[in-house]
């Protein structure tokens, strides 16, 4: 079952729990159905991916399940187990099958930096979307992110839909990821932009 929700329950993590548990409403999440379904088309046979900023794990749940048999996926969230948000995801991955492919890391995306998997193929970003924020964490894709690998950004384009959309992410990824000479631009799919990189430096 899932129930069309409110914007004002969206914004109630303790009550979707119980709605989720009780199978009465899916995860909630801003990534759209065709920015999933991108993100599950470059995630599909990989075997190393991290995602960082995962909140009820709905794009966790689309990526976990297009790896390759023995895939593993980092999840990097602050939210504690306690935490409702971080509960939803557990049980969702779990209702999908795939829990036992991830690993949370719970902090901060700079906290949690030396527990990040080096040699990844696949990373989405998707945490604090501030310049500073995306700066952070861009500085953990140049070290993690392996040749060949796939880096993929949440909240970097404006959509003509929602021209208001402008969070600091989109100026930092449009001055400095969008311009490195080491990663070759994809694709963009509403605010998600795709890349590879090209070579190590
Ligand atoms: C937009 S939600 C993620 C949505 C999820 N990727 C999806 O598509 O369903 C952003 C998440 O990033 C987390 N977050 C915020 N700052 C972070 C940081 N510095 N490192 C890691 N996660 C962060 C928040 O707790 C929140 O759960």
């Amino acid at each position: 079952m899932n129930l069309p929700l409110p914007d004002w329950l969206k914004r109630r993590p303790r009550i979707l729990n119980v709605l989720h548990a009780l199978k009465l409403i899916r995860p909630v999440s801003s990534t759209t159905k065709a920015e999933l379904q991108c993100l599950e088309r470059h995630a599909r046979g990989k075997a190393l991916a991290v995602e960082i900023g995962t909140a009820q794990g709905v794009s966790a749940v689309r990526i976990a399940r297009a790896l390759a048999p023995g895939g593993r996926l980092v999840c990097v969230d602050p939210y504690s187990e306690e935490n409702p948000n971080a509960q939803i995801c557990r049980r969702e991955l779990a209702r999908w099958g795939v829990l036992g492919r991830v690993t949370f890391l719970r902090g901060r995306s700079v906290e949690m930096a030396a527990q990040i998997p080096r040699g990844c193929d696949f990373m989405f970003v998707d945490g604090d979307h501030s310049y500073e924020g995306l700066q952070a964490d861009w500085g953990i894709v140049l070290e993690c992110l392996a040749v060949d690998g796939i880096a993929c950004f949440h909240d970097t384009s404006v959509p003509v839909e929602e021209p208001h959309r402008q969070p600091g992410s989109v100026r930092f990824f449009n001055e400095v990821i969008r311009k490195h000479p080491g990663f070759e631009w994809l694709e963009t799919v509403y605010t998600l932009n795709v890349l590879r990189r090209c070579r190590a430096a």
